[in-house]
């Protein structure tokens, strides 16, 4: 009987334990907001661009996300609190989930959404994945940085990274982007296949993710590596059936 059940599960692949995958963030998670997210960065409301990240500017509504630039004047303190501290011309909005994304030989990931884009310049949103401790690791599955591409990149170093570029509609209709992390055969290098519309686009490898926890970020940033000067009026960044699932236990 045993035999019989071993035999059964090897045959059905969906009934194999390894297979099934588990719910990290189901599709509605953003109808469960506090459940499964938190307002701003990890780290706080700043980072690499002009925009101080506010609640005010993260709104949620039919389980569809908005992060709102608005223009900010005076604001305190004027430059951001993060490296290179450029100066704030923008109030904005970030989230980054609560649970941590581990990639080990058990436990691969597919980490997916649709997302309604800014690409004027000045406009830099993302939906990406950085380390919790040290850096890299960094997966970067949704980075527009003020062009009509989506760019793809795996950082090895700061300085050795890989990126793919793919074209992106500017007329803010929602497309999805889909990234499935597996650790490689030598325990310590993590693939990663990146889709867009579904559609296979490319392979990169992170040297070393093996076993490193990355917070998964939905943010949008201005002008930094999206050009300047950002827009003089409002910026919608909107994402929708986020999903993030894993295999293993
Ligand atoms: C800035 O943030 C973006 C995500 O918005 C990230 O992809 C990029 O690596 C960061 N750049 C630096 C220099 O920190
Ligand atoms: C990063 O390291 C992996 C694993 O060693 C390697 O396959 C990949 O080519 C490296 N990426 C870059 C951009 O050097």
């Amino acid at each position: 009987m045993k035999l019989f059940v071993v035999l059964a599960c090897l045959a059905a692949p969906g009934t194999f334990p390894f297979v099934d995958a588990a719910t990290v963030i189901p599709a509605n998670s953003f109808s469960s907001f506090s459940t499964y997210w938190n307002n701003f960065y990890p780290w706080g409301t700043d980072h690499n661009g002009s925009g101080r990240m506010a609640s005010a500017n993260i709104i949620v509504a039919s389980n569809t996300l908005s992060l709102i630039a608005t223009p900010t004047s005076n604001p305190s303190p004027p430059t951001s609190t993060s490296n290179p501290k450029p100066a704030i011309h923008y109030a904005s909005g970030a989230i980054h989930a609560k649970e941590h994304i581990t990639v080990t030989a058990a436990n691969a990931y597919t980490v997916s959404g649709e997302f309604s884009a800014p690409t004027a310049v000045g406009t830099w949103p993302a939906f990406w994945l950085t380390a919790v401790s040290g850096w890299p690791p960094e997966v970067d599955i949704g980075e527009w940085k003020g062009t009509a591409d989506n760019w793809f990149n795996t950082f090895n170093t700061s300085s050795v990274v890989k990126s793919t570029l793919v074209d992106w509609p500017t007329d803010l209709s929602f497309h999805s982007v889909k990234a499935v992390l597996t650790a490689q055969s030598n325990n310590k290098d993590v693939k990663i296949d990146f889709y867009m519309d579904n559609k296979f686009i490319v392979t990169q490898y992170g040297s070393g993710f093996v076993g490193k926890a990355m917070y998964l970020i939905i943010n949008l940033q201005m002008e930094g590596s999206s050009g300047s000067p950002g827009p003089s009026g409002r910026t919608v960044y909107k994402a929708r059936n986020v999903q993030v699932t894993r295999t293993g236990n």
